[in-house]
């Protein structure tokens, strides 16, 4: 029986991708910081067929928790088979240009909260030596844009932080993967006009599984974002400032 831990688990993403492991009738531990919300997905999960599913109720932002709470973690569970990293906020660029408020929440909810969760969560994956790590981030991370770099770059310091933690963690054994994501139709992304090169949540995480199984070290979704970000990073910085993007 597969063991999960989800972070970030009441995003609509990670709650598609507990689905499709509750499915495999894998025991789920699900940390978010919506205790009502939690309770109610891992009803629904065991509804789909999980062996177990237990919550960990949460602030992610609390960083002085996240020793005490991943040790908890590993005296459930033992032995952690997957763990997903999930959360995030978009938040607001242009209060962030003025605000050091709204720029340290962007900032800590999408990369120093990670890293630190990352930091704990690589002890424990490398002295049971097996497991994979995902972390969800984002193709926003892979060029500057004026629209949301504050977002981006915490997207961006957390993809060079997952990578030099794959590279660190392959002789223990361990995997780790990054996925980044184009846009998607979640609650983060509610207030935007929907398109064609938008996703649904359910489509992103068998994504998201299928990298997982196949030990992928990163991974862009939907698959086409590849070359979207191929083509925008192609784009000489003389011309890109004048883009308005
Ligand atoms: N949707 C997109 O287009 C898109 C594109 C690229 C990357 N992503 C990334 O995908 C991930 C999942 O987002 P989503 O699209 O599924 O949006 P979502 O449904 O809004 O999920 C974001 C989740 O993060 C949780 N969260 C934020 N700060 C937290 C904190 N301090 N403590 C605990 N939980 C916290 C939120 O919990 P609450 O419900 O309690 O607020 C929410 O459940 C994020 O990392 C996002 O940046 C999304």
């Amino acid at each position: 029986m597969k063991k999960i831990l989800i972070i970030g688990a009441t995003s609509a993403i990670a709650q598609e991708v507990a689905k499709i492991y509750a499915h495999e009738k894998a025991e789920l531990v699900l940390w978010g910081r919506n205790t009502q919300m939690l309770d109610i997905i891992a009803q629904d999960l065991k509804v789909h067929g999980a062996a177990q599913v237990t919550n960990i109720s949460h602030d992610l932002n609390d960083l002085d928790a996240h020793e005490k709470t991943v040790a908890q973690v590993w005296n459930q569970l033992q032995k952690v088979d997957v763990i997903l990293l999930a959360h995030g906020v978009l938040g607001n660029q242009l209060e962030a240009e003025n605000d050091l408020d709204e720029l340290l929440q962007i900032i800590t909810s999408n990369y120093i909260s990670h890293v630190s969760l990352l930091t704990f969560l690589a002890q424990k994956m490398r002295e049971q030596k097996s497991g994979t790590l995902a972390v969800i981030s984002s193709v926003a991370g892979d060029r500057g844009k004026q629209s949301n770099y504050v977002y981006g770059s915490a997207k961006a310091g957390k993809t060079v932080f997952v990578d030099g933690l794959r590279n660190r963690l392959f002789t223990a054994g361990v995997h780790v993967i990054n996925f980044k994501l184009g846009f998607v139709d979640t609650p983060m992304t509610k207030d935007f006009k929907k398109g064609p090169l938008w996703a649904k949540p359910n489509l992103v995480a068998q994504g998201i599984v299928k990298g997982i199984e196949a030990k992928k070290d990163t991974v862009y979704l939907p698959f086409f974002w590849r070359f979207i970000m191929l083509i925008i990073k192609s784009i000489p910085e003389s011309i890109f400032k004048k883009l308005k993007m």
